[in-house]
């Protein structure tokens, strides 16, 4: 299969490609290299390999680039509530207008398949303690979930004979990447407990759904390559039942692992996101139940930290 990565040289996406092209994909990768485009290296000189910069609110960009696949999987994006926050008109931009001219170039090109990276955020304070399937309601609170929730509608209604979009709510993300990012809940309580002995933590009791990067890949390589008929049109929640935590669940799980940790609770209303999620459609559907548990990932990014792979993780590279 030729299958374009946009969003390649992310956090997800690197892991992502080099899962496809272990799998047999010739893959490209078109990218903006906010964070640049090492996390490709292992990639680079291969015949099945290509890379591109370029900026998906930039219609001209992708005309191009886009021809010729089987498949294009969407993850570009400004990610996260608090870089969306910071600059409001580049998120929507992004997140929006140039996800509209990815879908448009796919549809001009006659690329078969669109997956789109969406998030489990998009159900909110999602409250009231039952899991939530792909069917419930999305209460999307801040500009990230809200330009995710309009662009998860218009692909979906995209769906036609010979052109199959599939969007994936993806949990949040753990695990060691390529292109690493700090600022996510389980390597943000990790480092905190190894460099400061104490994780501070807001809203406690609120449950959050987690899966391992490699996971995420395996996932987005599978609907890339599944029937159509399987996928066409289709909302799947990537992750695992046992991978739902709360807050104060998941810096004890961190406390277990590093010996001596405190746990600070502060009360602050400001993320209010709580949502347990229910992943039987993907496990049902497409067999897929992730491989790693959030103390693998705890444990991984330990060792990982104790051997030094990061010279200074706190580094403002590494978060959103
Ligand atoms: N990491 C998570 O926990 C998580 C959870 C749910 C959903 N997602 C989704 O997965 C996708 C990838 O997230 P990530 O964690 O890898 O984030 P990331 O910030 O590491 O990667 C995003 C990539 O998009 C690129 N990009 C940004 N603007 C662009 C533009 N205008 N044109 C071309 N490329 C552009 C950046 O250069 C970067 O390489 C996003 O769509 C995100 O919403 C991530």
């Amino acid at each position: 299969m030729r299958t374009l990565v946009i969003g390649g040289a992310g956090y997800v996406g690197s892991t992502l490609s080099r899962q496809l092209w272990e799998d047999g994909h010739d893959v490209t990768v078109l990218d903006l290299m906010a964070f640049g485009g090492e996390s490709l290296m292992s990639l680079y000189g291969n015949p099945r390999f290509r890379i591109a910069r370029g900026d998906i609110r930039d219609p001209a960009a992708l005309d191009d680039i886009v021809a010729g696949h089987d498949a294009v999987l969407l993850l570009a994006a400004i990610v996260g509530e608090p870089a969306c926050n910071r600059d409001p008109e580049t998120a929507v931009a992004t997140n929006l207008g140039g996800a509209r001219n990815v879908l448009a170039a796919c549809r001009r090109a006659g690329v078969p398949r669109l997956v789109f990276a969406s998030t489990c955020s998009n159900y909110g304070a999602a409250d009231g303690g039952a899991a939530v399937t792909e069917e419930a309601p999305l209460q999307p609170i801040s500009t990230y979930s809200e330009t995710k929730v309009a662009f998860e509608g218009e692909v979906l209604a995209a769906a036609a004979e010979g052109f199959h979009p599939t969007v994936l709510r993806l949990s949040t993300a753990f695990g060691v990447s390529a292109r690493m990012r700090f600022d996510l809940l389980v390597s943000d309580f990790t480092l905190a407990a190894k460099r400061d002995g104490k994780i501070v933590i807001f809203g406690e009791q609120f449950w959050r759904p987690f899966v391992h990067v490699r996971d995420i890949a395996r996932a987005c390589t599978l609907v890339a390559g599944a029937d159509p008929a399987l996928v066409s049109g289709e909302v799947f929640n990537v992750g695992g039942d046992s991978n739902n935590t709360r807050k104060i669940e998941l810096g004890e799980m961190v406390q277990r692992q590093v010996a001596g940790t405190e746990l600070e609770l502060v009360q602050r209303d400001t993320d209010p996101r709580s949502y347990r999620v229910d992943f039987t459609k993907i496990r049902e559907r497409l067999g897929f139940e992730p491989e790693w548990s959030i103390g693998d990932g705890i444990r991984e990014l330990c060792e990982a930290l104790d051997a030094g792979v990061w010279p200074d993780p706190g580094d403002a590279r590494y978060k959103n």
